[in-house]
């Protein structure tokens, strides 16, 4: 069907009507929620996170392993038993609790293919070879026990994380290869297609990705498995559904698995249909094994609605600690340019290893130091922590699956495991770890002793990862206040007690060879009005968002989206809850104001959005360009960067075959749903210079829900 505007509907457009203005409770009333509570669930500032492979952590019920040739312990490739059952036995047991740990992100819980990968002989152990995403895996368990999973967890203050791939179901491409389940894609488990017979455009076929561009990556499939074509409508809506279906049970957060593959514009309308409804914490894996730069991962970071996983922070560690081909200046400098790149970087999700690179024990040649300094480290920088299961055991391998073992053991007086102990529940209790900004104290080679700091509290990091020379440290000011600090690991890795004077020196010590301390001070008396966080960042008008921070006050006070004033739902010293106000669409600093009239810094970038959102693939015709010169999207809403070109939409792609090739170049963007736009494409060169369309702008007006295509002419 096409309207007078030229668009094609791809789903008939209906007539629902988004309903705001849930009336919220407020007045005087005191809340006793904080910012560390379970139920925050938009927000993981004051949370350690424990990154578990589901198979490979506790098998805690025996019957439900699968049978066949897909279970075998003994084969790395193969599913060895574990399941949510043994992941609820060990949080009763007390083994994340008593480390510090308060979310677990699990492997993806939904069903997968049950049958080997014919070119390697490898089973679906991982959960990344999605079946049917409104099912569970049945080797992880029944619904029943996912639902005792979530609930223990919250008895016992965790969250529960769960990866989720919407990129891609199972491997159904490999010359040579016959796949026994064809990338088939099920719905609570009627067929809805497969991946070599697939006249309903489920999926993309465009043979495997090389690699070599960002559009290549994403309508390329990853090695074969067949990749989902989110910009169908059926596809679009069946994601949609499945996610709420896992975050009705109460799930608290979700990494996406490979956002580097899917379009940012069909992600950011998937998140804000989340967050209509759920309050949740998101982070991405773009996949990145430097530690630079890459304008295309911060773009996403800073624009699509999520966090990401800081592969720029776990690099520069491994580097500098693990592998030592780089100084702990290099590692402060990455500190510094993650903290200008990324709009909020304490909102990115950090680690030393995962499941898909070498444990950071082998990355050390099996030197356990290095890796109970580097959970120093990660346990006092910027970001939201990860322990990788195991790690804490000095597990080693290499590669996947070898870096997947089974649990070697839960020995709670291991080193490293008293080392997180110790650290990680200062996420909870100093708003510095959580919130606070970060600066270099003293440094050399070898040495790195950082501060981080929010609204008077401060913490103050020391390691030194040569373990053959220690260092005499002098001339080291802090701001923490005069005073006496015993090292928060009681000497556990050889540090020692701090003297601080009134004007905040440090009397001189000698940091031992690879000894490493940490130093703290909480400020619990008379806090100013602070924001350290708002999340999720991004919404509509009528979504719960969490403000979290310090010195709120018992009493509500008000908080403003730049001057219009927002409902309060919650409100508590160290967080509020409030519903994003029905103001203009666009960028809002936040303030918040206490009841007795002092204001907070404003808290800038907060992106309301127009209204609903849907994912519409814009495509211009006959745009021809010098090299070096790329076509982009600019329009009437703030989606599309309310005519400024220096927020244009892009750059568009134009070398997908099934799609469009140049001189037709596109883009898939999230838009408002429902609404009239006027729009032009522009050409930008390396320069920035900005040619525009010329005659009168189109117009679109878009689907109520769904997807849609709007393809025109350049003009
Ligand atoms: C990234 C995951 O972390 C990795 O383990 C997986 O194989 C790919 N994405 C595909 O899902
Ligand atoms: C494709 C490139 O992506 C673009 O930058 C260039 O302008 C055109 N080819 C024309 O050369
Ligand atoms: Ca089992
Ligand atoms: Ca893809």
């Amino acid at each position: 069907m096409r309207n007078k505007h030229g668009v094609f509907f791809t789903k008939a457009v209906c007539g629902f009507i988004c309903t705001l203005g849930m009336t919220a409770g407020i007045g005087s009333t005191v809340f006793a929620q904080t910012d560390a509570d379970t139920d925050n669930s938009a927000s993981f500032s004051t949370d350690v996170i424990y990154q578990i492979v589901t198979d490979r952590f506790a098998d805690g019920d025996s019957s439900n392993n699968p049978s066949g040739d897909i279970f075998d312990k003994n084969d790395m490739k193969k599913y060895h038993g574990g399941d949510w059952a043994g992941i609820t036995q060990k949080i009763e047991d007390g083994y994340f609790s008593n480390m510090g740990v308060t979310a677990l992100w699990i492997s993806s819980p939904v069903e997968n293919i049950m049958t080997l990968d014919p070119t390697n002989q490898c089973a679906s152990y991982h959960g990344y070879w999605a079946k049917d995403f409104f099912e569970t895996n049945e080797a992880f368990g029944t619904e029943q026990d996912f639902t005792n999973l979530v609930d223990t967890a919250h008895e016992n203050g965790i969250k529960i994380v769960i990866d989720f791939a919407p990129n891609h179901t199972s491997t159904a491409e490999f010359a040579g290869y016959t796949f026994p389940e064809d990338g088939a894609l099920y719905r609570n488990g009627s067929l809805i297609g497969t991946f070599s017979n697939d006249s309903a455009g489920i999926f993309n076929h465009e043979s495997w990705t090389d690699y070599s561009t960002y559009e290549n990556g994403v309508y390329h499939s990853m090695y074969g498995l067949a990749d989902l074509n989110q910009q169908n409508a059926t596809v679009d809506s069946y994601l949609k559904e499945a996610i709420d279906k896992w975050l009705d049970y109460g799930v608290d957060g979700i990494r996406v698995d490979a956002v580097k593959h899917m379009s940012m514009g069909w992600q950011t309308n998937w998140l804000s249909s989340i967050y209509e409804d759920h309050s949740v914490f998101v982070f991405g894996e773009w996949y990145n094994g430097g530690t630079g730069n890459d304008s295309q991962m911060t773009t996403f970071a800073n624009e699509s609605g999520m966090s990401l996983l800081d592969f720029r922070y776990a690099n520069a560690v491994r580097n500098a600690l693990g592998t030592e081909s780089a100084t702990m200046e290099d590692l402060y400098q990455v500190m510094v340019d993650t903290a200008s790149d990324y709009e909020e970087v304490n909102d990115q999700v950090t680690f030393i290893d995962n499941h898909d690179m070498s444990r950071f024990m082998t990355l050390a040649d099996g030197n356990g130091r290095d890796v109970e300094n580097a959970y120093v480290l990660l346990l006092t920088s910027r970001g939201v922590p990860t322990i990788y299961y195991g790690s804490e055991q000095y597990a080693q391998g290499t590669t996947d699956p070898y870096n997947r073992g089974d649990m070697t053991s839960f020995d709670e007086n291991s080193t490293a495991y008293k080392v997180i102990s110790a650290l990680s529940p200062l996420r909870k209790t100093n708003p510095a770890a959580a919130y606070g900004t970060t600066q270099e104290r003293w440094m050399n080679d070898d040495v790195l002793i950082y501060e981080r700091e929010f609204n008077g509290s401060v913490i103050l990091t020391a390691v030194n990862r040569n373990q053959n020379q220690s260092y005499s440290i002098s001339g080291l000011y802090t701001d923490l206040p005069a005073g006496n600090y015993s090292d928060v690991m009681n000497g556990l890795l050889g540090g020692n007690g701090i003297t601080v004077s009134g004007s905040g020196a440090v009397s001189n010590f000698t940091l031992g060879a690879g000894a490493s301390a940490v130093w703290e001070f909480t400020k619990t008396d008379a806090a100013d009005v602070a924001i350290g966080n708002v999340d999720p960042g991004m919404g509509i008008a009528g979504n719960e968002i969490t403000i979290t921070g310090r010195g709120f006050g018992d009493k509500a006070g008000s908080v403003a989206f730049g001057d219009t004033t927002a409902s309060v739902v919650d409100w508590s010293d160290s967080r509020i809850t409030v519903q994003i106000p029905g103001v203009a669409a666009g960028e809002y600093a936040i303030t918040v104001t206490n009841a007795a009239g002092s204001s907070s810094d404003s808290y800038a970038g907060f992106d309301v959005l127009t209204g609903e959102q849907v994912s519409v693939r814009f495509m211009v015709n006959n745009a021809s360009t010098d090299y070096g010169t790329n076509v982009y999207l600019v329009g009437s809403v703030p989606e599309l960067g309310n005519w400024n070109p220096s927020k244009a939409i892009g750059s568009f792609f134009n070398s997908t075959a099934s799609i469009a090739s140049y001189p037709t170049w596109f883009y898939d963007v999230s838009v408002p749903a429902g609404t009239t736009i006027e729009y032009k494409f522009v050409k930008i060169d390396g320069s920035g210079n900005v040619t525009w369309e010329s005659g009168s702008n189109h117009v679109v007006t878009t689907p109520a829900d769904g997807t849609a295509t709007v393809c025109v002419d350049w003009q």
